[in-house]
């Protein structure tokens, strides 16, 4: 029975009281939508699009944001009933404990690791491609490239074979320390990062739109006969398979675009900090998905519109915007490089709120004995967790450095797609078990939504690829082991 012991919802409330001993209650809606948009536009829509339209959807990865979308809408009304009414830190993880008990806890907070620390270290990759591009690839292949991945020079026929994401681990180390000193970003520095990402996603599609060609959009899905593309290291992709085209290809490219969601939910971990939360966080989780969505669309559209597809499987699948902009609008060099500037910035602030997520919680985790003291054990003088973060980067830094990108951030995904199918859940079984608790807002439609949500989060996992489902099972069965063999016999709950 102890596998389902739960924290009682009175606890976790008072412990909430506690800890805004320490929190200012300083962000009104606005700032919650501007840290959710902080947190949510970066590698997914700069990078990811352009795989997604390139290896599966075509121009249809319109379709797949809103695809993506859909499933983000159902969780993240979910997400506003309980961080409206549990407005304390630990997101996911927290609801879990209060509503499954602690087994499925930790087995979000273990899922949540993919999402954060590897989201953290999928951004991190995309920064190292957008800086070689900034510095007209001066960085060799061979040092801003993990082992697994190589590449054929079209001009002196060389095979480059990659080594470590140097790049990739130095921002990550800037940023770690930069946690680790307390800096974190006030909602007036995030504004301005937001202010800029926007600004360089609007003017995109403004300037982009004019440089549409209408072939491009047609056929709008692809075909089952579309051709072959040749990749760069010489062996061709072909788009015969299911989950390659039509709308095998839609949904397959909606789980690869649902990373440019991921972070929303972040907003939920500043519960805390909120002016008036069970008003203000429905605003900030709901507000910034939808202006984020509107963005993805026309963006996408833009993109594909601009240049073909095909592309995106071969020469422009690194820094797809800036290659797009180069290739196809003539005369707009300097776009391409503001933009190259603009979206490193951009990342940055999605690798900050990645790797303060995952040591937000960790750091509950451990306070409730599931992880090693380690984990909240804080900085004398900065008040941080610092040995968490600084085990954090080791982590992290070791999948940045060597695993590409596109693997870490399928896993990202699976992660968080698990985290949201289980927050629907947990809504659905507190409606039922503690019916008469005040909820300030409310998931509409209980069970539907919650339904809908963990259909659409469930069909985006299982159309990712087998490799990355089964390297994500393992994950959880390791997660397994350290819980029967560690986090059950720590857990401040036994008794
Ligand atoms: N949504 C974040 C991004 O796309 C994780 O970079």
């Amino acid at each position: 029975m102890s596998l389902f012991r739960k924290k009682s919802l009175d606890a976790l409330m008072s412990q909430a009281g506690d800890s805004e001993k320490g929190l200012k209650r300083t962000l009104g809606a606005g700032s919650l939508i501007a840290l959710g948009i902080g947190a949510i536009i970066g590698a997914g829509l700069f990078v990811r699009t352009a795989a997604a339209a390139g290896e599966h959807a075509g121009p249809a990865v319109t379709i797949s944001f809103i695809v993506a979308a859909v499933g983000c809408a159902f969780a993240g009304l979910c997400y506003a009933e309980f961080a409206s009414m549990i407005p304390i830190a630990g997101s996911a993880y927290t609801y879990a404990y209060a509503t499954m008990g602690e087994l499925v806890a930790w087995i979000i907070g273990w899922a949540l690791i993919l999402e954060y620390a590897l989201g953290a270290a999928t951004v991190s990759i995309a920064w190292s491609e957008f800086l070689n591009k900034l510095v007209g690839g001066s960085i060799p292949f061979e040092w801003s490239h993990s082992p697994f991945e190589k590449a054929l020079d079209p001009v002196t026929g060389v095979m480059h074979q990659g080594y470590i994401n140097a790049p990739a681990l130095l921002i990550l180390l800037l940023l770690s320390l930069l946690l680790i000193k307390g800096t974190s970003e006030s909602a007036k520095v995030n504004a301005v990062i937001v202010f800029i990402k926007v600004a360089i996603v609007l003017v995109f599609i403004a300037v982009g739109w004019q440089f549409i060609n209408p072939a491009n959009h047609h056929p709008y899905l692809i075909p089952e006969n579309a051709p072959a593309a040749q990749l760069r290291d010489g062996s061709f992709y072909s788009y015969t398979g299911f989950f390659r085209h039509g709308w095998g290809g839609v949904l397959t490219g909606a789980a690869i675009v649902f990373f440019a969601f991921i972070g929303f939910d972040a907003v939920s971990t500043a519960a805390q900090e909120a002016k008036n939360p069970s008003k203000d966080m429905p605003i900030g989780i709901l507000g910034s998905l939808v202006i984020c969505t509107l963005l993805y669309i026309l963006f996408s559209y833009v993109l594909t519109g601009v240049a073909p597809y095909t592309d995106f499987v071969k020469a422009g699948k690194e820094a797809s915007v800036a290659y797009a902009i180069d290739t196809y609008m003539h005369g707009y060099g300097w776009l391409s490089s503001l933009v190259t500037i603009g979206i490193l910035a951009g990342f940055s602030s999605v690798i900050l709120v990645m790797l303060l997520g995952q040591s937000r919680v960790f750091y509950t985790m451990a306070t409730d004995g599931l992880l090693p003291k380690i984990f909240c054990d804080l900085h004398p003088k900065f008040r941080t967790p610092y040995k968490s973060n600084m085990i954090l980067f080791v982590f992290v830094g070791l999948f940045a450095a060597f695993i590409p990108g596109s693997v870490a951030g399928d896993l990202t995904s699976i992660g968080t797609l698990f985290a949201f199918v289980l927050v629907c859940v947990g809504v659905w079984i507190l409606r039922r078990n503690d019916p008469g608790r005040p909820r300030p807002f409310k998931t509409p439609l209980v069970p539907l939504v919650p339904i809908l949500g963990i259909v659409v989060c469930t069909a985006m996992i299982v159309s990712l690829d087998s490799t990355t489902l089964l390297t994500a099972f393992v994950w959880m069965l390791l997660g397994l082991m350290v819980y029967f063999g560690y986090s059950r016999n720590n857990s401040r709950l036994k008794g």
